[in-house]
């Protein structure tokens, strides 16, 4: 059996498949291949699977591209928006993906962000830096306290789930919730309150953080309407998917006093930002790292290994996805 790696990965699910047998060929670039550079690839030689990143774009052409006789593209990440699904099932080849194993280093990521944004801190590091701190001020740098607030959450999978753990267990925040289902269970749990509505959300909480898939359907969820339905006091985090938020609304917004702040580890139009983001002292921005923990990526890596063997032995991937 033939694997292809679309960019160097940690090695624990390398070693993985290679301990099974497996010929294991990792893209020589560390840097994304282009569609063609990856149809290319995928059509100069014979993979039984690929192991494929976020970044990558699986479409019909890249999926024709590698063969009938690929069984699976087991994806790297845990969202799997960059794979045409409907496509995946024409060809009836598998797609696979990583849950559980990132969901805490995303949820503690998504605390460094709220905790951040709310204490300005980059801001404030910005200015120490700069030599600009000139002894202890009254009123420098007045930030906005976390505990007892009200956090929204958009979006109540797992790592919704552990977000809303971090706020209720760690800063006694008042937990509100969107999502698709209604979950009664976690409601008890951390008395938190179901809105069927999301404007409900945008115009209650003081702090919304972003945990939905990209879908049709949450595609600029967070849009201009949105936005201004939030408190002056809010503050919005996503570590999600960029594009569920429209980024220039955003900026506008943030420009404008309409709300706080803005703390994003995600862009919609990776990797460039919407024009004015940069600019602002209002937000923080970090490259995409909220699953970047040693141990995550290790895990995932390994997750991602484990839904290949699985496949090419005939078996269902633990993490196969379905449209
Ligand atoms: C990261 O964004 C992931 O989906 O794993
Ligand atoms: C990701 O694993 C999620 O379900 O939120």
């Amino acid at each position: 059996m033939k694997i292809f790696i679309t960019r160097l990965i940690p090695d624990k699910g390398i070693n993985l498949l290679k301990e099974k047998g497996y010929e294991v060929v990792v893209s020589p670039h560390d840097r994304v291949l282009t569609k063609n550079e990856l149809i290319d690839v995928l059509q100069k030689d014979r993979y039984d699977a690929v192991l494929c990143l976020l970044t990558d774009k699986i479409d019909a052409e890249v999926l024709s591209a590698a063969g009938p006789q690929c069984k699976i593209f087991a994806n790297y990440a845990v969202g799997f928006d960059n794979i045409d699904l409907k496509a995946v099932a024409e060809k009836g080849v598998m797609a696979s993906n990583t849950p559980g194993v990132l969901t805490d280093s995303v949820a503690e990521h998504t605390f460094a962000l709220l905790l951040a944004i709310a204490h300005r801190v980059a801001e404030a590091d910005r200015f120490t830096r700069a030599g600009k701190y000139m002894g202890w001020e009254p009123m420098l740098f007045l930030g906005e306290s976390v505990s007892g607030k009200t956090l929204g959450i958009m979006g109540l999978g797992r790592i919704g789930s552990r977000v809303a753990y971090h706020a209720k267990r760690g800063f006694d925040m008042r937990v509100l919730y969107y999502d698709v289902k209604q979950n009664g269970e976690f409601e008890k749990e951390f008395q938190a309150e179901f809105r069927a509505n999301p404007d409900d959300i945008f115009k209650e909480a003081d702090f919304i953080s972003i945990h939905v898939p990209l879908l049709d359907s949450t595609r600029h969820m967070v849009n201009k309407e949105r936005i201004h339905m939030m408190k002056k006091t809010g503050f919005l985090v996503n570590t999600s998917r960029g594009p569920v938020i429209d980024e220039l609304a955003l900026v506008d917004a943030l420009k404008n006093g309409v709300i706080a702040g803005a703390a994003l580890d995600v862009f919609e139009h990776e990797p460039e930002l919407a024009s004015g983001l940069r600019e602002l002292e209002n937000v923080i921005l970090t490259p995409h790292i909220a699953s970047a923990t040693e141990g995550a990526r290790q895990a995932m890596s390994e997750t991602a290994a484990l839904n290949i063997i699985e496949a090419l032995e005939g078996r269902t991937p633990p993490n196969l996805v379905k449209i």
